[in-house]
């Protein structure tokens, strides 16, 4: 059975979750990596509920031995088809008062959490000249705004990373795909974490789950004689 990694993988109602779960219904057995084992048991549980085949490791994107025991593991469960780098919490901040670790922690998480997952993932995919990888991007990889300096740094750097490695790797057959969600999600990091923010976006204002989970999918199943590198998703309310 070929397995998918999705690493960044928080509550079952976010992308990760989602990730797991629609890549568990294309018949893969995914492993669902992030940094707290809850969650991951959790979005396990139901991705198995749901009928699926999961397992969950931990693994702090960002620690260059964890990232290569991961895909070793996942390696060993069956051949990785799909990888998908979705770490990246959201990063904010005043900038002339910003230290200079604040900036630094979040290109680890946003940018050489993928330069190290990407790295480990294409070896593999390499050998069999095989294989979709695709990276989680945001309104902030495409423009910068005010208060998310660093996170717009990151995240345009992952989004140049992705650009890169498709021009690389798509010759050796490996599908490399950046998706650039421009807006707030209708996941349980707004909806709990900002629930005014998720008041303001009001009805169908957040960009849905389901729609991103699906799109995730397409990009997947895309023949080789018709890949996509880059998907951009909004909701139809969205100025942009
Ligand atoms: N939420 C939004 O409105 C929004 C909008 C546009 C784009 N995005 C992008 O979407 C992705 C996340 O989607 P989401 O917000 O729905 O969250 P999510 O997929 O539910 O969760 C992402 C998880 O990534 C994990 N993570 C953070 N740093 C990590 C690290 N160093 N190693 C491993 N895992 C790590 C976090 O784990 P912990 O729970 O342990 O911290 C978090 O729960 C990010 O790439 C983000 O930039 C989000």
């Amino acid at each position: 059975m070929k397995t998918a990694i999705i690493i960044g993988v928080g509550p079952f109602e976010g992308v990760g979750g989602y990730l797991c779960d629609y890549a568990a219904k294309q018949g893969l057995h995914v492993i669902a990596a992030g940094r707290t084992q809850t969650k991951l048991d959790a979005v396990v549980s139901q991705v198995k509920a749901n009928g699926g085949q999961a397992t969950a490791i931990v693994c702090d994107a960002t620690v260059e031995a964890e990232v290569i025991d991961l895909v070793r593991q996942a390696e060993a469960i069956g051949p990785v088809d799909l990888a998908v780098y979705n770490a990246g919490n959201n990063f904010n901040g005043d900038f002339l008062t910003m230290e200079a670790e604040f900036f630094e922690k979040c290109w680890r998480v946003c940018t050489l959490g993928g330069f190290l997952f990407a790295r480990e993932t294409l070896k593999v995919m390499q050998d069999r000249q095989a294989g979709t990888l695709l990276f989680t991007g945001a309104s902030a990889s495409m423009r910068g705004k005010p208060r998310f300096a660093p996170f717009t740094a990151a995240k345009a750097g992952l989004r140049a990373m992705a650009q890169s490695l498709a021009r690389e790797f798509q010759p050796q057959g490996i599908h490399v795909a950046h998706v650039v969600i421009d807006g707030g999600i209708a996941g349980e990091k707004i909806i709990k974490g900002v629930p005014r923010f998720a008041e303001r976006a009001g009805e169908d204002g957040l960009v849905s789950l389901h729609g991103i989970a699906q799109a995730y999918m397409y990009l997947y199943q895309q023949p080789k004689t018709a890949w996509s590198h880059e998907l951009d998703l909004r909701t139809f309310k969205e100025n942009f």
